[in-house]
């Protein structure tokens, strides 16, 4: 697998089409918006991926098939996996093409999960990913609500946005929770290798400016 599909890919749906159209409606260079390197929630603090890590992030949710399971990579086999991934994340904040934060408990010290900004034009997606021990506290909807927050604040953002498999229920009342709205189904969309081969069906929600 490509480093760069590993690292942009590797807690973000995938959005080829969304992302080609934005760049040719829109100048505003994806470089432009620069994300906080440390925001901090009532429970968590969100700051960059780092490639030290990747020992972490392996024993934690990397190597898990019940995490992987609606994501678009499979669970890695061995903790170079997730060096490599974190390499590429480091590179694509430096690019500005996508920011990944690591989430860590504001009381406990140790990563327990992700989430992925991606700006394209006027918009920006999100991709997010928790370890299984921290399921079910309502944290990733703290972190996505924060962060699209932060994202809608800045000049020339309007839109924020992500999906998920519709069988993915936690992850659609995530995206919920974090007042996005539900906009619709994307047929075919996104292959989820975990589940089958062939692109499934994905739902939409989105937030703008003024919700
Ligand atoms: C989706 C995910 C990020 C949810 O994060 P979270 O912080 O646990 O979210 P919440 O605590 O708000 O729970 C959301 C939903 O998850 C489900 N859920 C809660 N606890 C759960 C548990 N222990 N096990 C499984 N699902 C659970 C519930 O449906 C819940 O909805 P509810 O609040 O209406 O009951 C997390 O489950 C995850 O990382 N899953 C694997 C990766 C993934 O699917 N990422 C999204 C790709 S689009």
């Amino acid at each position: 697998m490509r480093p760069g599909w590993l690292g942009k890919r590797m807690v973000c749906q995938p959005l080829r089409v969304d992302s080609r159209l934005h760049s040719l409606r829109c100048d505003m260079s994806a470089a432009s918006l620069t994300p906080p390197h440390r925001l901090a929630t009532a429970r968590l603090v969100l700051r960059p991926a780092q490639p030290a890590d990747a020992a972490a992030l392996f024993s934690a949710y990397t190597a898990d098939p019940q995490v992987a399971r609606f994501m678009i990579w499979r669970p890695h086999r061995a903790v170079e996996e997730t060096q490599a991934y974190l390499r590429a994340c480091a590179e694509q904040w430096a690019a500005g093409t996508c920011f990944t934060d690591l989430l860590e408990e504001a009381d406990r010290a140790g990563p327990i999960g992700a989430i992925a900004l991606r700006p394209a034009g006027t918009s920006a997606d999100f991709g997010y990913v928790l370890a299984r021990a921290a399921w079910g506290r309502g944290l990733m909807p703290e972190a996505l609500q924060a962060l699209s927050g932060w994202a809608l604040a800045q000049e020339g953002i309007w839109r924020t946005f992500a999906t998920c498999d519709v069988a993915n229920q936690a992850s659609a009342r995530v995206m919920e929770k974090a007042r996005m709205r539900f906009e619709g189904v994307l047929r075919r969309h996104t292959v989820h290798p975990n589940i089958q081969p062939e692109p499934r069906d994905c739902r939409l929600y989105a937030r703008v400016k003024g919700d």
